[in-house]
């Protein structure tokens, strides 16, 4: 065999050289978006085989290498996505010309469509907007360029399509661009370009046309071939957030990760951001041997001169440019969810590698995605934007979101069904609660309890309203009183004419009315009290939350089970009465969830015994497993 690289052999190392570019496409239905990937890809495809028709006889296995091809790119662009962990409605596709390689996602333009925007375009350089000529900027045309410039999308090209249905006016398309613009100039882009095309007859898609001689600019895929969207992410500082720490035996341990920013090298200082702690590099290793160097995007493991505490979630960083550190951070957020943002509520926030429960402390403010305008609100719905304070429930490691996609973007799953609920674009860390520190007192929660001879407690009530639960709890409080226990009472009813008289009963009220009263029970603990807390609290999550405020043992969850007829029936304040006729809104059980416990440590049914038995009962639970001393 010849030794010489063949023609296609040549043919193919210059397919790997090809820079890439990814790129989304946006537009409503009907302006025929489809219409113009299948053109791309259809028109393109044609072009690629053209030059491997050419090859042909250079090689025998022509037909297996041309499929790597494609299959290359297809494996280069999903993998992505699978480490983001996001699985959504994006279509993927892939073509090459001669000059570049390009990934295309296609997202669909429904209900959904800003989380379906949100996943193509978060690893995206460009997007190409869609308009049809005859009904020029719409609400939609905004909102797709906003959304592209929040996700840290840089360059646009306006499609103007369907010229031929406005006989290739000049003026429509002017002034399409001139509406355009005016929206456009607010957003930041570095590069913005308008071409007048028609999808359906390829007129400026793969080469200019004759129909628009008044047209200056390239056609959709010169440009596309041709537009320099470096991101320079090589050129930024050193990131690397480890995924694991590899540790096959005694004698290796190693910190694997994809680079997120800069480039590293043997000798490299590096400083685990967390901790502080400087080391260097010793060795780049991959699975095809040592690097002498390794760039952005470069999947590899770093063994480190020191022993020094790393796991996974940890930053990597250049010491002379080290990321944020802090558990609270002001950020844009995407909301992609049907259920309402609530602030207060936990959701998980997961944030390169790191996965940490996290709340919205403070929405500043909506963002009206047609004027840019800035809306007082107090909770997202499915597609709105808004700008918020994060409150973490440790400190992660972050850079801006335009200083780096892949430290500064995080994602907000649901704690219950798991799914992904929101997208968050950080904007700057917030330092105030780091630099406040948790005073340590020489009395602390066990001298306070072990004068009183008690184990702390917190005894959480949760059920309808007029289910019994402020009867069954003030029982206990009497019975352990008599006891000589020191106990106190936190009844939903008191505390709202107090510390939460500001609160109504929308679902965002009533997650800062438990959160408040998580937090104030959890003091009470740590004062070495029997904690009692008598509150509808109708959410899993916000009692799961104050669950987790405490201790494993701290926290005993009793759900008093009377259904809601019987309820309705005993209608102690003539509530339920009113909620049926509409006078009250959002009650509990009529109008607004309630969401039943799953597993609470016991379950009072109201309808098989009176109160006293129950009191007594829960009583007893607290005596057996050692609460009373
Ligand atoms: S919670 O849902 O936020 O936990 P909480 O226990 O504080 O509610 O307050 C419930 C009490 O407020 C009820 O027992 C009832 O007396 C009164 N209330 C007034 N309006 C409503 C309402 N819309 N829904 C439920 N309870 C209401």
């Amino acid at each position: 065999m010849n030794s010489q690289p063949s023609e296609l052999q040549k043919f193919l190392a210059a397919q790997e050289k090809k820079s890439l570019l990814r790129f989304l496409t946006c537009g409503s239905v009907d302006d025929g978006k489809s219409t113009l990937i299948g053109r791309l890809l259809y028109d393109t495809k044609l072009l690629f085989e053209d030059t491997l028709a050419l090859l042909e006889k250079d090689s025998r296995k022509f037909g297996t290498t041309g499929d790597d091809i494609d299959f290359a790119l297809l494996v280069d662009g999903l993998e992505a996505e699978r480490e983001q962990g996001i699985t959504i409605d994006v279509a993927y596709r892939f073509f090459a010309t001669d000059k570049r390689k390009f990934i295309v996602a296609d997202t669909p333009g429904h209900e959904q469509y800003t989380r379906n925007m949100a996943t193509g375009a978060s690893n995206s350089d460009l997007a190409v907007i869609l308009i049809d000529a005859r009904k020029g900027v719409l609400t939609q045309t905004r909102r797709h360029a906003y959304i592209a410039s929040l996700l840290g999308i840089r360059h646009i090209v306006l499609a103007v399509n369907k010229i031929d249905l406005v006989d290739y006016s000049q003026s429509t398309f002017d002034q399409i661009v001139a509406d355009f613009s005016a929206f456009a100039a607010r957003l930041g882009f570095v590069s913005q370009i308008a071409i007048p095309l028609s999808a359906r007859y390829g007129i400026n898609v793969m080469a200019k046309s004759p129909q628009t001689p008044w047209y200056e600019g390239p056609a959709l895929l010169t440009h596309l071939e041709t537009v320099d969207v470096d991101t320079a992410l090589a050129g930024g500082p050193f990131r690397m957030p480890v995924q694991w720490v590899n540790r096959p035996n005694l004698d290796f341990r190693g910190f694997s990760g994809t680079i997120a920013g800069g480039r590293v090298r043997p000798g490299d200082m590096i400083v685990v951001a967390k901790s502080g702690r400087t080391t260097k590099v010793t060795r780049i290793v991959t699975m095809d041997g040592d690097l002498d160097e390794a760039i952005a995007g470069d999947a590899i493991t770093l063994t480190l001169a020191d022993e020094v505490d790393i796991s996974r979630g940890d930053v990597l960083a250049a010491p002379d440019a080290r990321p944020d550190v802090s558990d609270q951070f002001a950020a844009h957020l995407l909301w992609m969810a049907d259920e309402e943002m609530l602030p207060g509520r936990q959701y998980l926030l997961k944030l390169s590698t790191a996965t940490v429960p996290a709340a919205v402390s403070d929405l500043k403010h909506k963002v009206d995605v047609n004027t840019l305008e800035h809306m007082a609100g107090k909770t997202l719905m499915l597609n709105e934007v808004g700008y918020a304070n994060f409150s973490l429930t440790q400190p992660l490691c972050f850079d801006a979101y335009r200083d780096n996609r892949d430290t500064g973007g995080f994602i907000l799953i649901d704690r219950f069904s798991n799914a992904t609920v929101g997208a968050g674009m950080i904007d700057f860390g917030l330092r105030r609660a780091t630099n406040v520190h948790w005073q340590a007192l020489d009395v602390n929660k066990q001298a306070r309890a072990a004068m009183k001879r008690q184990k702390p407690v917190m005894l959480w009530f949760t059920g309808l309203s007029g289910s019994g639960k402020s009867t069954i709890a003030n029982l206990v409080e009497k019975s352990l009183a008599a006891e000589g226990k020191h106990t106190y009472l936190l009844d939903g009813d008191n505390v709202r004419h107090g510390l939460n008289k500001d609160l109504g009963f929308t679902d965002a009220d009533r997650v800062e009315n438990i959160r408040r009263v998580g937090e104030t029970a959890k003091l009470f603990l740590d004062a070495g009290l029997v904690v009692l807390v008598s509150f509808i609290s109708p959410f899993r999550s916000e009692r799961r939350m104050a669950r987790d405020l405490v201790a494993a043992g701290e926290f005993i969850e009793v759900f008093v089970d009377t259904p809601i007829e019987v309820c309705m029936q005993r209608d102690p304040k003539g509530l339920y009465e009113k909620a049926r006729a509409g006078t009250i809104k959002n009650f509990t059980g009529v109008d607004s969830p309630y969401e039943a416990p799953e597993k609470p440590e016991m379950t009072v049914q109201t309808v098989t015994a009176p109160a006293e038995v129950h009191a007594q009962a829960i009583v007893a639970y607290l005596r057996e497993r050692g609460y009373l001393g």
